[in-house]
């Protein structure tokens, strides 16, 4: 069979990795799909700039013509970010019959679903496991290793920054500016690190896990998310006290055809095996009606982790084309797209507040919940930082969203509550 011709767009941290994992694996990938695999051209932007891998000059090009409407180039390799200009690039290569691998998730979470149904029209692959944890072969576990089971919920450590920002809060009470610094110069935050720290990253990672398992077209904008900004080192210190550990934890879950998908601060069980995944690495834990609980560990980002999912998705596109099976990669929804109410959304919630520090009050409070039907697993009541103020922390059993919605709105209108000082998701202990 003839060599597969790729055309690589990018040549960052995960381009370089591409290139070296297809050159120091050649011999192995080769036996392994059976035909050799060649890069003939890359897409740059600065021909001149020096490069960390050995490149032939020839290979390099600033026209992304010279890849998109190449006659000889079977599959694009897009590894360069951006998401309209990127998106139109990979609308022309799919006209053009190329097949793609991408590790693109702002990409795939926005015009995922549309790029797939025109790969399919055109008998194209398009693979994009590196999007997803980088190293963790996820997406492929849940399409192919899962296909046979009901997935029912996949909670998530989907974003290394803001991991690797809690852990050290956590464990070494370093505040939040300094730790997203050191996040940023070992070079696994975005450039812009908003995106990490609000919560966006994780969504669009959930976005796209979510589809997969659950069959069902989710967009970004049915994601709840909210980012770590807002945590103190005390909202840490009393999760400890409480036995958790906060955590920014995706969560998508699926009850009698409806979903629901989070991105938010979450408290978990301090020997959850979530709350022990420590610093940049990510993990994702799936429950599936019949297989139960799985969990799935390894590095979310950096050049060779990403590149091995990218090589690994480029070769299963090699071996659907020797077998000429393209364009089958993609399955159309089963599910029609239903979200869940806030009233089908249950949840235990950690909630702090600053109260007056006199008789009758706790009452008062009490009862906002106990009109909600709300019931505390967990209350510590402690003196505040003030005369005759004191501080509540409670963690309520399973509630709705709707019964903590109208708990919070109706405490602020109660006097003796000072202050909503917050309140989190508590997860991982059915
Ligand atoms: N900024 C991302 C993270 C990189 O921190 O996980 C990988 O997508």
């Amino acid at each position: 069979m003839k060599k597969i011709q790729v055309g690589l767009c990018g040549l960052g941290t995960v381009g370089t990795g591409v290139v070296k994992v297809l050159e120091d694996h050649q011999e192995q990938i080769k036996h392994k799909v059976g035909c050799e695999i060649e890069i003939s051209k890359i897409l740059v932007s600065n021909l001149e700039k020096t490069r960390d891998v050995v490149i032939k000059q020839d290979w390099l090009t600033i026209d992304p013509a010279d890849l998109v409407d190449n006659p000889e180039i079977d599959v694009i390799i897009e590894v360069m970010g951006g998401i309209e200009d990127t998106n139109q690039l990979l609308e022309r290569a799919i006209r053009n019959k190329k097949h793609i691998v991408t590790a693109n998730k702002d990409l795939m979470a926005v015009h995922g679903q549309k790029l797939l149904r025109l790969a399919k029209e055109n008998k194209c692959d398009i693979l994009y496991d590196a999007s997803v944890a980088g190293g963790i072969p996820i997406l492929r576990s849940l399409s192919d290793g899962l296909a046979s089971d009901h997935i029912q919920k996949i909670m998530g450590i989907v974003n290394g920054t803001t991991n690797y920002i809690m852990t050290k809060m956590t464990d070494e009470g370093l505040p939040f500016d300094e730790v997203l610094e050191e996040a940023q110069a070992l070079g696994f935050a975005e450039a812009d690190p908003t995106s990490d720290v609000d919560g966006l990253d994780a969504a669009r990672k959930m976005t796209l896990l979510a589809n997969i398992a659950f069959r069902m077209e989710l967009n970004l904008e049915d994601v709840h998310m909210v980012g770590i900004r807002g945590i103190t080192q005390e909202d840490i210190n009393f999760a400890e006290s409480l036995d958790y550990t906060i955590k920014l934890i995706g969560i998508a879950s699926m009850q009698d055809g409806k979903a629901e998908v989070t991105v938010e601060p979450t408290l978990l069980p301090k020997d959850h095996p979530l709350a022990l995944v420590k610093n940049e690495y990510n993990a994702v834990y799936v429950y599936g009606e019949a297989v139960g609980e799985t969990m799935f560990y390894g590095p979310g980002a950096g050049s060779l982790p990403t590149a091995t999912a990218v090589v690994s998705d480029l070769m299963e596109v090699v071996k659907n084309i020797r077998l000429g099976i393209s364009g089958n990669t993609y399955i159309d929804p089963q599910f029609d797209h239903h979200l869940k109410s806030d009233s089908e959304k249950f949840s235990r919630q950690f909630i702090r507040l600053e109260v007056e520090d006199q008789a009758g009050a706790f009452q008062e409070i009490t009862n906002v919940f106990s009109d909600e039907k709300v019931s505390f697993a967990k209350i510590l009541q402690l003196p505040g930082d003030r005369e005759k103020i004191a501080e509540i922390v409670m963690v309520t059993h399973k509630i709705s969203r709707e019964q903590l919605l109208k708990s919070l709105a109706n405490l602020k209108g109660l006097d003796v509550v000072k202050r909503l000082i917050s309140h989190y998701r508590v997860d991982g202990e059915e």
